[in-house]
């Protein structure tokens, strides 16, 4: 399949989806303490979307079995929501949720500390969280895909973190996973060219130590080989020609957050 351009009445409607998904976010984050499962943080996204008439994307989506991902710690991505996987103080729990909403589809990670946590876990959310911004501002019409990666990957590693190689980023739009494979890492002068009207789902996965990953028996949860911890944030970012559009976040914001990140 080629890479899908989207009109600009098409990426309205991924806006539409992805402020269910921004909002299904906040919802959540206000209710994450020490001593709630992760199940419980699936039922709360389930209920929420449900309450907006939108529908889990993730859902049955080669066959997983939640809502949401449910990521704590060493988790990079893809961990099932579980009623014996119970949030401490000091723990991170990175959330993703994608969104269906009237045959369009959007894709965001955030991931919150719980409670108080160590110096280095503060620190590599703040950078995971740069680290999006930066590839964001390179989502650029003209760049090639190979500068998003090289913008995280020099962030990551400037700060003493390495970037996962094994998970990409993707396009979204009329499906959740599209062409094309926005990695995280690379150089600006790798991939295709980006073009006004394509929408990827930029999600750096940044570790505290070694980037290689295991996956679990379950074969959904990918962990950190090393066990040390491992962060997540994602956007759906549409290209315009005004520059990149942030699609899961509200408008006004957008602007703000995207100034005070990326510096
Ligand atoms: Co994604």
């Amino acid at each position: 399949m080629g890479v899908r351009i989207y009109t600009s009445r098409e990426i309205q409607k991924i806006i539409d989806s992805g402020k269910i998904a921004y909002e299904a976010h906040m919802y959540i984050k206000d209710k994450i303490k020490p001593g709630i499962s992760t199940k419980e943080i699936d039922e709360m996204a389930r209920k929420f979307i449900k309450k907006e008439n939108a529908y889990p994307a993730f859902l049955g989506f080669r066959g997983y079995p939640s809502a949401v991902c449910t990521s704590v710690n060493e988790s990079i991505v893809h961990e099932i929501p579980n009623k014996d996987t119970i949030l401490s103080e000091g723990d991170i729990v990175g959330i993703d949720i994608g969104i269906k909403y009237k045959d369009y589809f959007s894709d965001t990670a955030w991931t919150w500390p719980v409670g108080e946590v160590s110096t280095n876990a503060k620190k590599l959310i703040k950078i995971t969280q740069q680290c999006l911004y930066k590839g964001i501002k390179s989502a650029e019409s003209g760049n090639r895909i190979g500068a998003i990666g090289e913008s995280v990957q020099k962030h990551a590693e400037a700060n003493g973190f390495s970037v996962v190689r094994s998970l990409v980023g993707h396009g979204v739009g009329r499906s959740i996973h599209e062409d094309p494979q926005v990695p995280n890492y690379g150089r600006k002068k790798d991939g295709i060219k980006i073009r006004s009207g394509m929408v990827l789902a930029i999600e750096p996965m940044i570790n505290e130590g070694t980037y290689e990953v295991v996956t679990e028996n379950d074969n959904w949860t990918v962990k950190t080989k090393d066990g040390k911890l491992s962060c997540h944030f994602e956007h759906t970012v549409a290209v315009t020609s005004k520059g990149p559009v942030i699609c899961t976040m509200p408008a006004g914001n957008s602007i703000d957050v995207f100034e005070l990140m990326a510096s």
